[in-house]
């Protein structure tokens, strides 16, 4: 994806909007992302629909959504997700990469996570039987102040900080596959990983619920055969039960692939997440996907 690395840098979530609809001369990706429906990369369908918001719209996405307050946007986007295995995962990668675009246009945008099945919203995009509304993506332009709203939301979250790369990235070692660890897991550093650095600095500064980051890289490396990453979520405890039907930090994972494959495109590094779980996986974590190039 071009500027990539550029848009990542700077992104920010916004929840204050100048109230002004989005210009013909920015609407061409959005038109062609929400008329036909979007493949993930481990293979649920999604339609994202937008909508032209209203008062009534947006108190219904402020009243289901888990946290924060939104002012000022013209337009929702709404994704309409099946009930399929990887469903969450696929959202988080379809719908973030459409924000990024979307973000080097100038238009900002802030997820808000929620059930939002049984209100305005629903009623207003009529989803098929047997999907799930897991999230609202208010989009515009930025207003030139934010709101004190915001703000606190950002304070409380600690929407500025990430995580140290000690604390994300890790490379263990086998002998000869992926069934016996030879070593247990130690941190990566840009310097140990000159080749994936970007993409990894890319997953770092992604956004995710609540500002958990709970994304994990692991590098197995054999002697024998190429290196592998593995992306895996350290759950946050209850974090899965906390919306019915929604599990918001595979959307956070979703988040991750997409920020990754955008600076690998925009690199020249060709590849694809797929899902083929090792044999061996860290204690305490929960496999996703694999990088595969
Ligand atoms: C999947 C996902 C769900 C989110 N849900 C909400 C939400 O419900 N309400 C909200 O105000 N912000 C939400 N956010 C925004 C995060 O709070 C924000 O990304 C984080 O605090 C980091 O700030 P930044 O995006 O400005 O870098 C969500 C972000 C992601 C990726």
């Amino acid at each position: 994806m071009k500027n990539a690395r550029r848009i990542i840098a700077s992104r920010l979530s916004c929840r204050a909007f100048n109230g002004e609809p989005i210009v013909a001369k920015h609407r061409g990706l959005l038109t062609t992302s929400i008329v036909k429906p979007l493949a993930g990369p481990l293979g649920t369908t999604v339609r994202v629909v937008e909508v032209e918001n209203s008062p009534t719209l947006n108190a219904d996405l402020e009243e289901r959504c888990s946290y924060g307050s939104v002012h000022g946007a013209p337009s929702l986007l709404v994704p309409v997700v099946p009930r399929e295995r990887h469903a969450m995962e696929d959202v988080g990668a379809i719908v973030e990469r459409l924000l990024l675009e979307l973000e080097g246009s100038g238009i900002g945008s802030c997820w808000f996570v929620g059930n939002f099945a049984g209100g305005a919203i629903e009623r207003e995009v009529a989803p098929e039987s047997n999907s799930v509304l897991p999230a609202v993506i208010p989009i515009g332009y930025r207003a030139t102040r934010r709101t004190a709203s915001d703000s606190a939301i950002r304070f409380s979250v600690g929407s500025r900080k990430r995580k140290r790369w000690s604390e994300l990235y890790f490379e263990i070692e086998f002998w000869d596959d992926d069934q016996r660890p030879n070593t247990p897991p130690t941190p990566l550093s840009p310097a140990e990983a000159p080749d994936i650095e970007e993409m990894l600095e890319a997953v770092r500064l992604a956004p995710s619920t609540s500002n958990n980051q709970p994304w994990r890289i692991y590098r197995y490396t054999t002697d024998s055969g190429p290196d592998r990453l593995h992306l895996c979520l350290k759950r946050n405890p209850g974090m899965d039960k906390v919306i019915r039907d929604v599990d918001v930090q595979k959307i956070d994972a979703g988040v991750a692939m997409a920020h990754f494959q955008a600076v690998a495109e925009e690199i020249g590094m060709s590849g694809a997440w797929v899902y083929d779980k090792p044999a061996y996986l860290p204690h305490g974590v929960e496999y996703v996907a694999s990088w595969s190039e």
